[in-house]
């Protein structure tokens, strides 16, 4: 199970926080990043089947405060947690507690990319001095931060981002930001095995404010979409349930997609088609699932034809943007849960609930979970003048049907990932 990674804490204005504890425990004047964490509006799953995605960050995030020290020692302190850990730089092992993992997982990754003759856009010399100052010299780190705990608003991404771009700054690196997400996934699916795609760091490190990130998974292109609704506002219903199966069955759902392709490649090649045209779901269409998948095995054939249909239901909603209908793109919101719930099923009883119940309200435009799946949010578009009376209604019959009192949050669309102070 991924457990929660931060308590709900107090704070009001973290920098200041933060500046208050680093003299307090380090009597030194920190640096302080903040990272954002992300929606999602459609394409789910989508990121490690080399599909699209169309996330944005968040106006919550998690901010850290960061100084060099003169010895090879590592302080982490988390505020949310009140919890501190130590190590040193040539100590970089896993915690035993899950929260210092995400900050170790990077750090393993920094050092491992300065090693990497492989890598591009850094020099030599860089690389010497990244490895050398990096490998020898230790931190301070203070942290916390705004994202709801446990709602599959990737609080996880946006403390790896942050890290990465706090080590990068502090020692000078030079590292681009695209290889700064990478170095923050390669620390999930490494570090804490959770073999997450590249989504949710990208977003906290690229976000704009105001706009939607239209990503392609595969060639790493990405283009911002004006996202600056004036009559309908974006609610996240948070379902406070995280199933212990989420992390066990995305790594399934992944090697089901895997095996979708292993299918359509192999079969095709035996038909006399190129094998090496189909490298992923991206390259695979309805048809061969029908023909090469669908006879062999159901399950996988249900998983891939929600993963190919929901590629192009992005493209599709992209246009609908542009064309400023938002009811069509709400629409394939809604198509979009239920390929998630039926086909993939990612879904769970809290998620269905809340998007059955606001599913024939003419003031919700779009909904659907959103992320991962087992738990965590549904993100819904609503008309403006809704917004009160349906939060009351979807919170009084979600508490009636699971005993649970539901959490919302209105969110707005901030910048990435950077320097505030
Ligand atoms: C999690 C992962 C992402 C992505 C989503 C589902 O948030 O971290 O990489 O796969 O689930 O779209």
């Amino acid at each position: 199970m991924k457990k929660r990674l931060y308590m709900p804490a107090e704070i009001s204005d973290y920098p200041s926080t933060i500046r208050s504890k680093f003299r307090e425990l380090f009597n030194q004047e920190p640096v302080i990043i903040r990272s954002p964490g992300r929606i999602n509006l459609i394409g789910e799953h989508t990121d490690y089947n080399m599909g699209f995605v169309l996330p944005a960050a968040i106006d919550k995030a998690i901010y850290i405060g960061i100084q060099i020290r003169e010895d090879n020692e590592i302080h982490l302190h988390s505020l949310d947690y009140n919890d501190h850990h130590t190590t040193t730089t040539d100590q970089i092992v896993r915690s035993g507690k899950l929260w210092p993992d995400y900050i170790l997982g990077v750090v393993e990754q920094v050092l491992r990319f300065a090693q990497d003759d492989s890598n591009s856009g850094i020099t030599n010399a860089t690389k010497q001095h990244v490895f050398a100052s990096a490998a020898k010299q230790g931190f301070n780190i203070v942290f916390g931060g705004d994202i709801p705990p446990g709602a599959g608003l990737s609080s996880s991404a946006a403390l790896e981002c942050a890290t990465a771009y706090a080590l990068n700054e502090l020692f000078g690196l030079g590292v681009s930001k695209m290889d700064l997400v990478k170095i923050s996934q390669a620390a999930e699916n490494e570090f804490v095995g959770m073999k997450c795609g590249i989504m949710d760091q990208f977003a906290s490190m690229f976000g704009k404010q105001n706009h939607l990130i239209r990503l392609d998974c595969q060639s790493l292109e990405y283009t911002y979409i004006p996202f600056n609704l004036k009559a309908v506002k974006v609610l996240l219903f948070d379902t406070r349930v995280k199933h212990s199966l989420a992390s066990s069955a995305y790594n399934e759902r992944r090697e089901q997609c895997e095996e979708g392709v292993r299918l359509v490649r192999e079969r095709k090649s035996e038909g006399g088609s190129q094998k090496s045209e189909v490298r992923s779901l991206r390259d695979v269409t309805e048809e061969d699932l029908l023909s090469y998948v669908k006879p062999v095995n159901e399950v996988v054939y249900n998983r891939c034809t929600f993963i190919v249909a929901e590629i192009q239901r992005l493209l599709v909603g992209c246009k609908d943007l542009e064309n400023n209908d938002i009811e069509a793109f709400g629409k394939k919101m809604f198509e979009t849960h239920d390929g998630l719930s039926k086909l993939y099923e990612v879904s769970c009883k809290e998620l269905d609930i809340l998007v059955d119940m606001v599913k024939d309200d003419p003031n919700v435009l779009g909904a659907r979970m959103m992320g991962g799946g087992f738990g965590g949010c549904t993100i819904n578009l609503v008309k403006n003048e809704a917004v009160e009376r349906l939060t009351k209604k979807v919170s009084e019959m979600y508490k009636k049907e699971t005993g649970v009192e539901m959490l919302v949050y209105e969110v707005g669309v901030e910048n990435g990932t950077q320097i505030i102070s």
